[in-house]
């Protein structure tokens, strides 16, 4: 039985403690919860009275020795406390994003290899929803074929003046390095990068729009893939009915992934053959299309307990040698970081942008958001 602390517990942290104190991870208990608000613990002891409490999380590491520690607090401190936990020999589960720069991300992964026997994972939670895990076979399997196009549309992370207003960390250069990409849309970056690897360029446009925040509420990036596909990425979170979409474009096949559905079509033969045989100025080719969906049951189950239960339990899974690895290894976390940081960086100086990301470059530029931010900066609003 592993014992597991929960650092953290606001709103997301919270949830992840309740699961563990009320017994849904097998091989797994809640030791303790550690949050520097005293009222985030008290309103955490109201729904798990019998959990041990700390305000420090050092302490709470030193006094309860723990196997595992799950890391629920503002991205700015996810690699601080992680490295140290990692050093100390404590398993990590991250909340996402794995970092807020780049730079911290490759030191935490200086340092998760360096300690490479000490488990550390990252909260990509959407990973286990199983039209995208259905969509990671098929394109594992090669049944796409040659890569051609991918476009990725994430308009549905609605938030209002009001949900700023709330402030806090959020929605600042300061307090999170970012807006919607690095707080929402990390996890569907997530899932592209898992799905069709990482661009070789990009190019990016940013906006705030219609709401008094210093960071984005919407961004427009063109993609150039290795082998030539292209891409595009839409997000916006101040559209209302918005989408969430994802199509990938292979030479012998396609996906259209919504959150809930997706359609895998299969073309015979490959579009390549089809250009080559045909005489005609227009092509075909035959056309299966097999449908997969998020059950009922599985729609339900993630809903009332949150799909992050998914994760911590195949964490708990891993560290008692009952899975081969977590829902993603916490070095993964370093490509959606990088899109994002790229993003940001390529909107900022009107210029596209080369990976592997320049990581000295993207820290000056991040130093000058937040100095701009100070001085009642819009960064991004033309
Ligand atoms: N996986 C997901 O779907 C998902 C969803 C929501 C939030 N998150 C992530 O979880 C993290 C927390 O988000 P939230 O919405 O719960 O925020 P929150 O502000 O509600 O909670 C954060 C908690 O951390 C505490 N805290 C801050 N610094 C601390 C420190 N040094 N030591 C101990 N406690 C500290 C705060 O007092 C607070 O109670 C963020 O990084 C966010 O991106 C992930």
């Amino acid at each position: 039985m592993k014992r597991f602390i929960v650092i953290g517990v606001g709103r997301m942290g919270s949830r992840h403690a309740a699961n563990l104190y009320r017994g849904r991870v097998r091989g797994a208990v809640l030791a303790a919860v550690a949050d520097c608000s005293g009222e985030a613990l008290k309103a955490f002891s109201a729904k798990c009275p019998k959990a041990e409490r700390y305000t420090d999380w050092r302490e709470c590491v030193r006094l309860v020795k723990p196997d595992a520690a799950i890391i629920a607090t503002p991205h700015y401190s996810h690699v601080p406390i992680a490295s140290e936990l990692i050093k100390a020999g404590i398993a990590v589960l991250s909340e996402k994003p794995q970092a807020v720069e780049i730079a911290e991300a490759l030191y935490m992964n200086g340092v998760a290899k360096e300690y490479a026997s000490v488990p550390y994972a990252i909260m990509y939670n959407q990973r286990t929803n199983p039209v995208y895990a259905a969509a990671k076979r098929i394109t594992e399997s090669g049944a796409l074929g040659k890569l051609k196009r991918v476009s990725l549309t994430v308009t549905d992370w609605y938030r209002s003046q009001n949900y700023y207003n709330q402030g806090g960390w959020r929605a600042s250069w300061s307090g999170e390095g970012g807006g919607v990409l690095i707080n929402q849309c990390v996890h569907q970056l997530d899932v592209l990068q898992w799905l069709v690897g990482m661009p070789e360029r990009l190019y990016a446009h940013a906006g705030t729009v219609n709401r008094n925040i210093t960071v984005e509420n919407e961004m427009y990036c063109y993609m150039e893939y290795p082998g030539g596909a292209k891409g595009t990425f839409t997000a916006s979170a101040h559209e209302l009915k918005g989408s969430n979409l994802l199509e990938i474009a292979g030479d012998r096949g396609k996906l259209v992934i919504g959150k809930y559905s997706m359609k895998h079509y299969s073309f015979t033969p490959s579009e390549e053959r089809v250009n080559a045989d045909t005489v005609k100025g227009y092509g075909k080719a035959a056309v299966r299309v097999k449908r997969y969906r998020y059950s009922l049951f599985r729609l339900i189950r993630d809903a009332v307990f949150g799909q992050q239960l998914n994760v911590i339990r195949r964490f708990a899974d891993w560290l008692n040698g009952r899975a081969d690895a977590p829902v993603a290894f916490g070095t993964e976390g370093v490509n959606a970081l990088q899109f994002i940081n790229a993003a940001y960086m390529s909107a900022y100086t009107g210029k596209a942008v080369q990976f592997p990301l320049d990581a000295e470059e993207y820290s000056k530029t991040l130093a000058i958001f937040k100095e701009e931010e100070k001085r009642d900066g819009k960064i991004f609003v033309r």
